[in-house]
């Protein structure tokens, strides 16, 4: 049985502060959602919260060193809060285990990502004086199905169905920290995606760090392998048991990879009612050389090929991507090939990172010979590009009606909802009365960013839940 800190009589307070990318977003709300379970209320701040769990991230340097230093303030904050107890879990929680409880002195445990259904009991133990509890999860016990818990509210909701990576980017400590690949049987994600539009979602990201290994390592259809459709890969047939759920409106998946864009994936894509026609694709760069070095295990052409096949199929396709600069050895003449690669590929938006050695993984043994300023002046660049790309692409929808889904009140100007058109572009809307979250509405185009639209609902536009 969990206990109160000492002086309260309410149930504990739990508060959970996340960084890094959609699947630990997704690993923090079933975190809450697991604790809330066993009988904690959540804090709406961490100054009110009784325990206070900080979800990492490991992907860049500059990533760890954000969430160590967030711990630290956190932990020296016991002095004026006896009770509270502070604990690391995510990726870094997987990388140092027990090393970050002597980085960071005071902290009460360290959870990994593929060990979070441990937490009741970690906190318990904390309770009982048996801190610090470490439980990173190495070797070969990890769990395999994924916490299924979420929070109740709002249309949008994230489902794991693939976990950890085996693809192993000479870049990338993802693999290290997220374990083996696996994914969960269609069964579970179906029961999941259900249980959500039941309660009120009406759109679902499908989440795996190379989606579109969906099935490739482990079987997860039982039986003959053939759709009503007639796909037979595995995450097509995926997106097609999904679309069927009643009182499903929108399905997203990432991230991808070219080598799963395959003509049954084009297809899926635009056959599907509900599949969005928009994909994240990470390039990482345009040159063959250090994509050979990055072991993508593609080519800018064979990439710009899969570009190609998707487009031809699915009208209105955007494509967001990310590009690393600076990686070991990159020259100008790799870098104007990115450049070129990005113009080529057309992406509405795209990520770019300075490339940040990690420790265990094989292009760290590399050297990182481009300087620092070097990396930031090519990641201004593309970020340069990109916004003059962004901006032509979004003004040539001026004029056009868009399908928004309403997301809530701009934060800007509470008078201006924003929701997300299927191609996952932001809109800024006048709000009209009778709106509200997961209406989807027809938005007319009258203004354009590089980011965001702005445009006003159709007059007499049925709202839509
Ligand atoms: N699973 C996703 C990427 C997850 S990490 C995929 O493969 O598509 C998100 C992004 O961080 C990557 O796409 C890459 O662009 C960037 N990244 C990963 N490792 C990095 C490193 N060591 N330095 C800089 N950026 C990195
Ligand atoms: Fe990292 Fe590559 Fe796996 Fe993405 S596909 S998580 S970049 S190893
Ligand atoms: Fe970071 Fe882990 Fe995601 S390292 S990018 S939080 S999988």
């Amino acid at each position: 049985m969990m206990r109160p800190s000492p002086g309260r009589t309410a149930p504990p307070s739990v508060y959970v502060k996340t960084y890094g990318c959609q699947m630990n977003e997704r690993d923090s709300e079933s975190i809450a959602a697991l604790l809330i379970g066993h009988g904690y209320r959540l804090a709406q701040d961490e100054v009110d919260a009784d325990v206070i769990l900080v979800n990492t991230c490991s992907v860049r340097g500059k990533a760890e060193e954000k969430a160590i230093g967030k711990l630290g303030l956190l932990v020296a904050g016991k002095r004026e809060r006896p009770g509270l107890v502070v604990g690391a879990v995510g990726c870094m929680a997987r990388r140092l285990g027990g090393e970050l409880v002597r980085r960071v002195k005071g902290l009460d445990f360290v959870v990994g990502p593929r060990r979070l259904h441990t937490l009741p009991a970690v906190v318990e133990a904390v309770y009982a004086g048996r801190g610090p509890v470490i439980d990173a999860g190495e070797g070969e016990d990890e769990m395999a199905e994924p916490l299924t818990e979420h929070l109740t509210g709002g249309p949008s909701a994230f489902v794991n169905i693939l976990l950890g990576c085996d693809r192993h980017c000479a870049y990338c400590i993802v693999p290290v920290v997220r374990g083996r690949e696996w994914s969960r049987p269609a069964d579970g994600v179906l029961r999941e995606v259900e249980s959500l539009v039941s309660r009120g979602v009406r759109e679902v990201t499908l989440l795996g760090q190379s989606v579109m290994s969906y099935g490739r390592v482990n079987p997860v259809w039982p039986g003959e392998y053939v759709s009503r459709l007639g796909f037979r890969e595995p995450l097509p047939r995926l997106l097609e048991a999904v679309g069927a759920v009643e009182g499903i409106r929108r399905i997203r998946f990432t991230s991808g990879h070219p080598s799963g864009c395959t003509v049954e994936l084009a297809r899926a894509m635009a056959e599907i009612p509900g599949v969005c026609p928009h994909l994240h694709l990470p390039v990482q760069s345009g040159s063959d050389r250090i994509l050979g070095m990055m072991r993508r295990g593609y080519t800018a052409g064979y990439y710009l090929e899969a570009v190609r096949r998707l487009r031809s199929a699915v009208p209105g396709l955007a494509l967001t991507t990310d590009v690393i600069v600076g990686f070991p050895g990159e020259t100008e003449e790799d870098f104007q090939a990115t450049r070129s690669l990005m113009e080529e590929a057309v992406f509405d938006n795209a990520f770019i990172f300075k490339y940040s050695p990690r420790e265990g993984t094989p292009a760290a043994a590399m050297k990182d010979d481009v300087t620092a300023e070097e990396k930031l002046r090519r990641n201004h660049v593309l970020l340069e590009d990109q916004d003059k790309r962004g901006l032509r692409i979004n003004e040539a929808l001026q004029g056009t009606t868009l399908e928004v889904m309403a997301e809530g009140p701009s934060l800007r100007n509470q008078a201006r909802w924003a929701g997300r058109t299927g191609s996952n572009k932001i809109v800024i809307f006048e709000s009209v009365a009778g709106i509200e979250a997961g209406a989807i509405v027809q938005v007319r185009i009258d203004k354009a960013g590089a980011q965001t639209l702005y445009g006003s609902i159709q007059p007499g536009e049925r709202l839509t839940g």
